[in-house]
């Protein structure tokens, strides 16, 4: 008989004599998990624009600018003097270093760069900190609404999201009371707040950070502070919870305020005698963050100026649609504290928010995220917009919906 050849195989000949495993192949459970819905939406607004529609993007999260001139010439400099090869697990020591100082700069803490982990963005630290802190089955606590890859890397790592429903009245953040009483119910082990928050872009008063930080002391939980968006704050200070507790695991990113999402590149700070144990695993799970990504971050401190500019543009954005979203039917907006979000209610539209969102992107031209993928129930009475793009593009969608929604009544 002749040898099977690779295109015989790929023909199909050599499968005929291949017994049929007993039992079919499937992937595991923990892969059961849902897909990012924003992404869904992006790819939903990429088909009209392709076929030649202008559409506004206030879906994704993202700025609409490069990074820093000052983050792209350190690049520059890197292409030149360094192999880019791998760095130490923990990441390069200048830009540990220089993280550190900026806790001292920002928050006036003295912070120990032997407690910085450089990671491949702040959702590289989430799979570090789940797979570091918890066991399979582990419950951690999550304010609904909340950023939909919480819940979604926690399943996929066995572990399970406790959702605690929060409210517009209670700024969407949860209470001690909220904790207690879930712990009581059903014992958690941990407590992930992002404050500045997505989708809802409120913030924890210092007290109320501080009211948290001490009850997961006291309950014996995991502290995990998501402070993605500090930095973008227009009506308090961003109080890190390192002020509150050593204790913290706190998560940050060169994503948002410093405008480098693709580059994937973020940090976190654990507390001292645990370093060893992220590091194991960061060295197996990813050997490092990408060098290149980490020279350039370390250049982006230099952008302070350039990066306050997309803040001012965003203040000016989020003070636009707080006076113009009204006319377009959003009603009864919590005037956010941070980030580039505004979560509204839709109940006065009559429909989902699926439904709304496909609708405003078909008819209007403007892509925005349905609630659904914050709050798996809530969500259907709420869309979000996000506003981290220029002033004139935020001002041609305020003018879009406006027009859409004299439309629409
Ligand atoms: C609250 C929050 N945390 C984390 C992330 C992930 O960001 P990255 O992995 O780019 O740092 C996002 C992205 O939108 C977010 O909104």
């Amino acid at each position: 008989m002749p040898k099977p050849t690779l295109s015989s195989m790929a023909a199909g000949e050599a499968a005929a004599s291949t017994p049929l495993p007993e039992k079919p192949l499937a992937t595991a459970k923990r892969s059961e998990i849902e897909g990012f819905m924003v992404m869904d939406v992006m790819n939903a607004a990429s088909a009209l624009e392709r076929k030649g529609r202008n559409i506004i993007h206030m879906e994704i999260g993202q700025p609409g600018t490069p990074a820093p001139e000052a983050a792209r010439n350190a690049l520059r400099r890197a292409l030149e003097t360094d192999n880019l090869g791998y760095t130490l697990a923990l990441g390069s020591d200048p830009l540990r270093q220089r993280i550190a100082q900026h806790y001292g700069e920002t928050y006036n803490l003295d912070l120990d760069p032997a407690r910085v982990i450089v990671t491949s963005g702040s959702s590289g630290a989430f799979i570090l900190a789940f797979t570091a802190l918890f066991d399979i089955g582990a419950r951690v606590a999550l304010p609904c609404p909340g950023y939909p890859c919480y819940r979604q890397i926690l399943k996929s790592l066995d572990l399970v999201p406790e959702l605690i429903e929060t409210s517009a009245a209670g700024r969407w953040m949860p209470t001690f009371d909220d904790i207690e009483k879930s712990h009581q119910k059903s014992p958690l082990d941990g407590l992930l707040v992002a404050s500045p928050a997505n989708p809802t872009g409120t913030m924890l008063e210092p007290e109320r950070l501080q009211e948290l930080t001490d009850a997961c002391h006291r309950l014996g939980l995991w502290f995990i502070s998501d402070e993605i968006y500090h930095g973008l704050n227009y009506e308090m200070p961003a109080t890190t919870a390192l002020t509150y507790s050593d204790e913290a695991i706190v998560i940050n990113s060169f994503s948002k305020y410093f405008s480098m999402t693709g580059w994937r590149v973020g940090w976190m700070i654990v507390p001292e005698r645990f370093v060893r144990v992220f590091e194991r695993l960061a060295q197996n799970l990813f050997i490092c963050a990408p060098a290149a990504s980490q020279a350039a971050a370390l250049g982006a401190f230099e952008g302070a100026e350039e990066v306050d500019a997309n803040k001012q543009t965003y203040a000016r954005n989020r003070t636009l649609l707080l006076q113009e979203l009204p006319k377009a039917g959003f009603q009864n907006i919590v005037p956010a504290d941070g980030a580039f979000y505004l979560y509204c209610n839709i109940s006065a539209f009559g429909m989902t928010s699926p439904e709304l969102a496909r609708r405003i992107l078909e008819e209007a031209g403007v892509a925005i995220t349905p609630g659904i993928d914050f709050d798996p129930i809530e969500g259907q009475n709420y869309v979000r917009f996000s506003y981290a793009r220029s002033t004139a593009d935020i001002a041609e969608a305020t003018r879009r919906l406006i027009a859409w929604h004299q439309g629409f009544q």
